[in-house]
Protein backbone atom coordinates (compact mmCIF):
# COMPACT_ATOMS: atom_id res chain seq x y z
CA UNK A 1 0.00 0.00 0.00
CA UNK A 2 1.85 3.52 -0.96
CA UNK A 3 1.67 6.38 1.67
CA UNK A 4 -0.14 9.43 1.54
CA UNK A 5 3.15 11.17 0.57
CA UNK A 6 3.81 8.55 -2.55
CA UNK A 7 0.50 8.97 -3.73
CA UNK A 8 0.70 12.69 -3.65
CA UNK A 9 3.86 12.75 -5.72
CA UNK A 10 2.35 10.48 -8.58
CA UNK A 11 -0.69 12.63 -8.46
CA UNK A 12 1.51 15.70 -9.42
CA UNK A 13 2.24 13.96 -12.68
CA UNK A 14 -1.34 12.90 -13.69
CA UNK A 15 -2.62 13.43 -16.67
CA UNK A 16 -5.73 10.84 -17.04
CA UNK A 17 -7.69 13.73 -18.10
CA UNK A 18 -7.39 17.36 -19.97
CA UNK A 19 -7.80 19.29 -16.82
CA UNK A 20 -3.75 19.56 -16.15
CA UNK A 21 -3.06 21.53 -18.84
CA UNK A 22 -4.66 24.73 -17.44
CA UNK A 23 -4.24 23.96 -13.60
CA UNK A 24 -1.27 25.36 -12.15
CA UNK A 25 -0.78 22.06 -10.08
CA UNK A 26 -2.78 18.74 -8.76
CA UNK A 27 -4.19 19.92 -5.55
CA UNK A 28 -4.07 16.58 -3.72
CA UNK A 29 -5.91 15.85 -0.07
CA UNK A 30 -4.49 17.19 2.75
CA UNK A 31 -4.45 15.12 6.77
CA UNK A 32 -3.17 12.34 8.66
CA UNK A 33 -3.40 9.18 7.30
CA UNK A 34 -4.67 8.40 10.99
CA UNK A 35 -7.80 10.39 10.38
CA UNK A 36 -10.97 9.14 11.20
CA UNK A 37 -13.24 11.01 9.05
CA UNK A 38 -12.61 12.13 5.34
CA UNK A 39 -14.46 14.88 3.38
CA UNK A 40 -14.46 15.07 -0.23
CA UNK A 41 -15.61 18.31 -1.64
CA UNK A 42 -15.88 18.86 -5.40
CA UNK A 43 -12.31 20.11 -7.18
CA UNK A 44 -10.01 23.20 -5.95
CA UNK A 45 -11.07 26.39 -6.44
CA UNK A 46 -8.60 29.30 -7.39
CA UNK A 47 -6.97 29.71 -4.32
CA UNK A 48 -6.25 26.09 -3.52
CA UNK A 49 -5.16 26.22 -7.52
CA UNK A 50 -2.17 28.24 -6.54
CA UNK A 51 -1.53 27.32 -3.04
CA UNK A 52 -1.77 23.80 -4.00
CA UNK A 53 -3.81 22.94 -0.96
CA UNK A 54 -7.49 21.49 -0.48
CA UNK A 55 -10.00 24.16 0.71
CA UNK A 56 -7.73 27.31 1.78
CA UNK A 57 -10.29 29.72 -0.02
CA UNK A 58 -13.28 31.15 0.87
CA UNK A 59 -15.17 28.14 0.77
CA UNK A 60 -12.48 26.30 3.37
CA UNK A 61 -13.12 29.25 5.57
CA UNK A 62 -16.93 28.29 5.64
CA UNK A 63 -15.94 24.74 6.18
CA UNK A 64 -13.78 25.14 8.74
CA UNK A 65 -16.18 27.09 11.03
CA UNK A 66 -19.18 24.66 10.11
CA UNK A 67 -16.64 21.75 11.35
CA UNK A 68 -15.69 24.10 14.24
CA UNK A 69 -19.13 24.81 15.24
CA UNK A 70 -20.19 21.07 14.47
CA UNK A 71 -17.63 19.90 17.18
CA UNK A 72 -15.29 18.43 14.42
CA UNK A 73 -11.93 19.22 14.53
CA UNK A 74 -10.40 20.10 11.07
CA UNK A 75 -6.81 18.94 12.09
CA UNK A 76 -7.83 15.74 12.69
CA UNK A 77 -9.41 14.96 9.76
CA UNK A 78 -8.35 14.11 6.13
CA UNK A 79 -9.39 16.47 3.85
CA UNK A 80 -10.05 16.18 -0.25
CA UNK A 81 -11.60 16.67 -3.43
CA UNK A 82 -13.64 14.34 -6.23
CA UNK A 83 -11.04 16.41 -8.84
CA UNK A 84 -7.76 17.30 -8.17
CA UNK A 85 -6.99 19.92 -10.81
CA UNK A 86 -9.33 23.54 -10.97
CA UNK A 87 -11.44 23.56 -13.76
CA UNK A 88 -11.88 27.18 -14.99
CA UNK A 89 -13.34 29.59 -17.74
CA UNK A 90 -11.88 33.26 -18.27
CA UNK A 91 -13.90 35.74 -17.76
CA UNK A 92 -12.07 39.08 -17.89
CA UNK A 93 -8.97 38.61 -15.79
CA UNK A 94 -10.63 36.32 -13.38
CA UNK A 95 -11.01 32.62 -13.44
CA UNK A 96 -14.30 31.09 -13.16
CA UNK A 97 -15.33 27.94 -11.56
CA UNK A 98 -16.38 25.43 -14.01
CA UNK A 99 -18.51 22.63 -13.08
CA UNK A 100 -16.02 19.06 -14.11
CA UNK A 101 -17.46 17.04 -16.44
CA UNK A 102 -18.77 12.82 -15.60
CA UNK A 103 -15.62 11.73 -17.55
CA UNK A 104 -12.97 14.32 -15.71
CA UNK A 105 -14.68 12.73 -12.57
CA UNK A 106 -14.13 9.55 -13.76
CA UNK A 107 -10.65 10.13 -14.15
CA UNK A 108 -10.01 11.38 -11.35
CA UNK A 109 -11.52 8.58 -9.15
CA UNK A 110 -9.26 6.61 -8.40
CA UNK A 111 -7.49 8.80 -6.35
CA UNK A 112 -10.07 9.00 -4.39
CA UNK A 113 -10.05 5.46 -4.08
CA UNK A 114 -6.32 5.71 -3.46
CA UNK A 115 -6.70 7.85 -0.39
CA UNK A 116 -9.81 6.07 1.23
CA UNK A 117 -7.90 2.97 0.97
CA UNK A 118 -4.76 4.15 2.94
CA UNK A 119 -7.03 6.59 5.58
CA UNK A 120 -9.95 4.18 5.98
CA UNK A 121 -11.68 6.84 7.45
CA UNK A 122 -14.75 5.88 10.24
CA UNK A 123 -16.95 8.64 8.54
CA UNK A 124 -16.71 9.41 5.00
CA UNK A 125 -18.81 12.96 4.42
CA UNK A 126 -19.31 13.96 0.68
CA UNK A 127 -19.60 17.97 0.38
CA UNK A 128 -22.17 18.23 -2.59
CA UNK A 129 -23.12 16.41 -5.55
CA UNK A 130 -20.28 16.25 -7.68
CA UNK A 131 -18.12 14.35 -4.50
CA UNK A 132 -21.97 12.67 -3.62
CA UNK A 133 -22.22 11.43 -7.25
CA UNK A 134 -18.98 10.33 -7.56
CA UNK A 135 -18.36 7.80 -4.73
CA UNK A 136 -22.45 7.19 -4.62
CA UNK A 137 -23.84 7.04 -8.02
CA UNK A 138 -24.99 9.10 -10.57
CA UNK A 139 -28.68 8.25 -9.40
CA UNK A 140 -27.82 9.99 -5.48
CA UNK A 141 -29.72 13.45 -4.76
CA UNK A 142 -27.92 15.51 -2.30
CA UNK A 143 -31.09 17.64 -1.49
CA UNK A 144 -33.12 14.99 -0.89
CA UNK A 145 -30.54 12.09 0.77
CA UNK A 146 -28.15 14.79 2.90
CA UNK A 147 -27.97 14.07 6.63
CA UNK A 148 -28.86 10.61 6.42
CA UNK A 149 -26.84 7.27 6.35
CA UNK A 150 -25.98 5.68 3.27
CA UNK A 151 -25.37 1.68 2.69
CA UNK A 152 -21.73 1.98 1.01
CA UNK A 153 -18.83 -0.21 1.37
CA UNK A 154 -16.57 2.88 1.41
CA UNK A 155 -16.55 3.18 5.18
CA UNK A 156 -18.70 2.28 7.99
CA UNK A 157 -20.54 5.26 8.32
CA UNK A 158 -21.31 7.51 4.84
CA UNK A 159 -23.25 10.43 4.31
CA UNK A 160 -23.49 13.79 2.56
CA UNK A 161 -24.38 17.17 3.09
CA UNK A 162 -24.37 20.45 0.62
CA UNK A 163 -20.96 21.82 -0.39
CA UNK A 164 -20.10 25.01 1.67
CA UNK A 165 -20.12 27.29 -1.47
CA UNK A 166 -23.74 26.43 -1.96
CA UNK A 167 -23.92 28.82 1.79
CA UNK A 168 -21.71 30.94 0.44
CA UNK A 169 -23.82 31.57 -2.90
CA UNK A 170 -27.11 32.65 -1.22
CA UNK A 171 -28.38 36.25 -1.90
CA UNK A 172 -29.30 37.21 1.81
CA UNK A 173 -27.83 36.92 4.98
CA UNK A 174 -31.20 35.20 6.40
CA UNK A 175 -30.47 32.42 3.80
CA UNK A 176 -27.08 32.24 4.18
CA UNK A 177 -27.59 31.48 8.02
CA UNK A 178 -30.53 29.10 6.96
CA UNK A 179 -27.93 27.68 4.57
CA UNK A 180 -24.99 27.12 7.40
CA UNK A 181 -27.25 26.05 9.94
CA UNK A 182 -28.49 23.24 8.28
CA UNK A 183 -24.92 22.07 6.69
CA UNK A 184 -23.78 22.40 10.80
CA UNK A 185 -26.78 19.94 11.71
CA UNK A 186 -25.89 17.43 8.88
CA UNK A 187 -22.31 17.90 10.40
CA UNK A 188 -23.38 17.23 13.63
CA UNK A 189 -24.38 13.34 13.28
CA UNK A 190 -21.30 13.17 12.24
CA UNK A 191 -19.64 14.41 15.40
CA UNK A 192 -22.04 12.56 17.26
CA UNK A 193 -20.76 9.06 15.27
CA UNK A 194 -17.00 10.17 15.58
CA UNK A 195 -17.64 10.69 19.53
CA UNK A 196 -20.01 7.31 19.69
CA UNK A 197 -17.10 5.27 18.01
CA UNK A 198 -14.35 6.48 20.69
N1 LIG B 1 -14.29 23.83 -3.24
C1 LIG B 1 -14.02 22.52 -3.22
O1 LIG B 1 -14.85 21.68 -3.55
N2 LIG B 1 -12.82 22.15 -2.86
C2 LIG B 1 -11.88 22.99 -2.51
O2 LIG B 1 -10.78 22.55 -2.20
C3 LIG B 1 -12.20 24.37 -2.51
C4 LIG B 1 -13.41 24.77 -2.90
Amino acid sequence: MPSLRELREEAADCRACPLWQTGTQTVFGEGTARARVLLVGEQPGDQEDREGRPFVGPAGRLLDEALERAGIDRSAAYVTNAVKHFKWEARGKRRIHAKPSWSEIAACRPWLESELAVVKPAVLVCLGATAAQSLLGKQFRVTKQRGTWVESDLAPHVTATIHPSAVLRQRTDEDRHREMDALVSDLAIVAAVLARAG
